[in-house]
């Protein structure tokens, strides 16, 4: 099947999704990630790979984390990088997204980073460019909506072999918010293609979405069930501000059933990580005592995401 994110001598050519990407392109990502971990510890954090290149982070939805790691790779990698600020640029005065890439196609740009509450966004960016022939131009997408988040999933990947090496034998959980979470489902599409043989989502009836089965997954309603003898404890956060109606009881009461907490942890293997994409909700996905404890390694996913990011930028647009 054509995969519109690889050109046609089967190279990246955007970043989109990570549903059907091959695992040989997923394996290479984490691959030429790994160098780039040790360029983030030297005193001067600095490659020339991407010079003269420049890249816009358009951002328009809140993010903290993702918007500030591509920034900090792009730079590490010597290119030039301009962040729009959306609440202040053309589009809050009514031009259209296509409009304005174009305004920035016309500023030479060579990547745009895209982050945008509508799912497809940046795939609908990445047809304009190919209609207007401009396929020198990638996209990475950065979060759309509920349908993805490739370099989050990538960077959990990378995460996870960096912890645990062997796809082949582990049994993770994915715990939490799935309905609305777009890292769920990019984590469940690397996941699959990786060979996770034991792929297990936790979750209340109400946040599972009616696909779910058909991904490969097995789902479990009782947290305790679920987290029994898995490596990985992958955490979501709860997505108020994409609920429509009330699927949940209280923040307290989810938190007595679906929080983890060090009790529930233990009955997962007594060497699993706990791993959490962040923005994370203490108290109410997570306990702080977990966040903050020693099988957690959701700091090292913030600094990996660097590398990850810096990988994925090389493999686009590096020479
Ligand atoms: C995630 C996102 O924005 O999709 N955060 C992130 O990118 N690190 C997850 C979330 O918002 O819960």
């Amino acid at each position: 099947m054509h995969n519109p994110q690889l050109n046609r001598h089967g190279e990246l050519q955007h970043l989109l999704t990570l549903d059907g990407l091959p695992r040989e392109v997923i394996i290479s990502i984490l691959d030429h990630a790994a160098p780039f971990t040790e360029v983030t510890e030297r005193e001067v954090k600095k490659l020339p790979l991407l010079r003269g290149k420049s890249i816009f982070n358009l951002f328009f939805e809140n993010s903290t984390r993702t918007r500030t790691t591509f920034e900090i790779a792009a730079k590490r990698l010597t290119a030039d990088v301009v962040n729009l600020n959306v609440s202040t640029s053309s589009t809050a005065k009514g031009e259209s997204l296509l409009d304005t890439i174009d305004n920035l196609c016309a500023m030479h740009a060579d990547m745009f980073v895209v982050r945008h509450s509508a799912s497809g966004t940046p795939v609908l960016i990445a047809q304009h460019l190919h209609a207007t022939g401009r396929d020198h131009i990638h996209v990475v997408n950065a979060g759309d909506g509920r349908h993805a988040h490739p370099t989050q999933g990538l960077l959990d990947m990378y995460t996870i072999r960096h912890f645990k090496h062997d796809f082949s034998q582990l049994s993770i959980a994915i715990v939490g918010d799935v309905l609305h979470s777009r890292v769920a489902r990019s984590q469940i599409a690397a996941l699959t293609t990786l060979g996770v043989p034991d792929l297990r989502v936790i979750a209340p009836k109400t946040l599972l979405p009616s696909s779910i089965e058909s991904m490969g997954v097995r789902t479990f309603n009782d947290m305790r069930e679920g987290l029994r003898g898995v490596d990985v404890v992958m955490m979501l956060r709860l997505q108020n501000e994409r609920m429509a109606g009330a699927l949940l009881p209280t923040p307290q009461e989810y938190y007595k059933i679906w929080g983890l907490t060090a009790e529930k942890l233990a009955l997962a293997k007594p060497d699993a990580i706990v791993m959490h994409p962040g923005p994370m909700n203490r108290g109410i996905e997570i306990d702080s005592a977990v966040a903050d404890g020693n099988q957690a390694v959701i700091l090292p996913q913030v600094t990996f995401g660097i590398a990850v990011r810096m990988a994925v930028m090389c493999m686009l647009a590096g020479q």
